[in-house]
């Protein structure tokens, strides 16, 4: 499954599930970037990076918001330039926001900054990819069990997703034809990270009788469970995978 020569960028790489992903995809040869949005992750980033050497293979780390409309172009323009390359091969966007609210408590600002992360800026950054995109690249999203489930508090996250997966679909039928890639999601149920630790108690609680029962092992996910499986959809074994998402879930969502 080696991505020797393959250019990437990660979406929120410096922590959680993306900088599982961002280490798997340097592991198997990939220059990667990785692209972090707070201050406080610039040192996560950088740890992050200086293991890649050992892998044979470098990296970049850019500083981007995209509560900017200008963060696609730019996190392109300067993984192509840093890294030295004309071509992105893999695209992986996984950056995004919990959200858990009670309907009667959700406002504009909150159901924006939602979208806006989770859903637009998935559509965008792929936009800004593909000038650059080579011929049997892949564009991988980071859905969630929630695009398919119905936990209360998560419409607007939930929702978010469901975009994410739509996009999965007409990107894949669109794209494929056009510019010779493959675009795929995955779906990850309870992930130990921040975001999931951060969820209110209640919801914790809940989930850890849900987790016990997970079929394929009883436990919440590890980071490297989800990135195995994005490695996969990136290398050219996944080739006959395209507008799919693939279940991350260990069978809890089997949908
Ligand atoms: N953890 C779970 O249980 C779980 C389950 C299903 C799906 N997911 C999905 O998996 C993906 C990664 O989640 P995670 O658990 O690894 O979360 P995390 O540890 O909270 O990491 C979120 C990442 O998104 C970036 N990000 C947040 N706001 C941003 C913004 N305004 N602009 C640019 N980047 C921003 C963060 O950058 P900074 O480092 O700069 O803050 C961080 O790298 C998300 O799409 C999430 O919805 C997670």
């Amino acid at each position: 499954m080696s991505l020797s020569g393959k250019v990437a960028i990660v979406t929120g790489g410096a922590r959680g599930i993306g900088a599982a992903i961002a280490l798997k995809l340097a592991q198997e040869g990939s220059k990667v970037a990785i692209t972090y949005a707070t201050e406080s992750s610039a040192p996560k980033a950088n740890a992050l990076l200086s293991k890649f050497p050992a892998f044979g293979t470098t990296g970049v780390a850019i500083q981007a918001d995209f509560s900017d409309d200008d963060a696609p172009k730019k996190i392109v323009s300067r993984a192509l330039a840093d890294l030295g390359v004309k071509k992105i091969d893999i695209l992986v966007n996984n950056a995004g926001v919990a959200d858990v609210h009670p309907i009667e408590e959700v406002t504009p600002e909150i159901f924006d900054n939602v979208f806006r992360i989770n859903t637009r800026a998935v559509f965008f950054m792929t936009q800004a990819v593909l000038p650059y995109i080579s011929k049997g690249g892949r564009i991988i999203h980071v859905s969630s069990t929630n695009a398919r489930t119905a936990m209360a508090g998560t419409s607007v996250y939930s929702a978010s997703k469901v975009g994410v997966e739509a996009f999965t679909r007409v990107m894949a039928a669109e794209l494929g034809p056009k510019y010779g890639v493959n675009v795929t999601a995955v779906n990850p149920g309870p992930v130990a990270t921040d975001m999931y630790n951060s969820a209110p108690n209640e919801l914790r609680d809940f989930m850890s009788d849900i987790v016990k029962n997970i079929p394929a092992g009883g436990r919440m996910a590890e980071p490297e469970d989800i990135a195995d499986i994005v490695g996969f959809l990136a290398s050219d074994a996944s080739r006959w995978v395209s507008g799919n998402v693939v279940t991350a879930n260990g069978g809890l969502v089997m949908m």
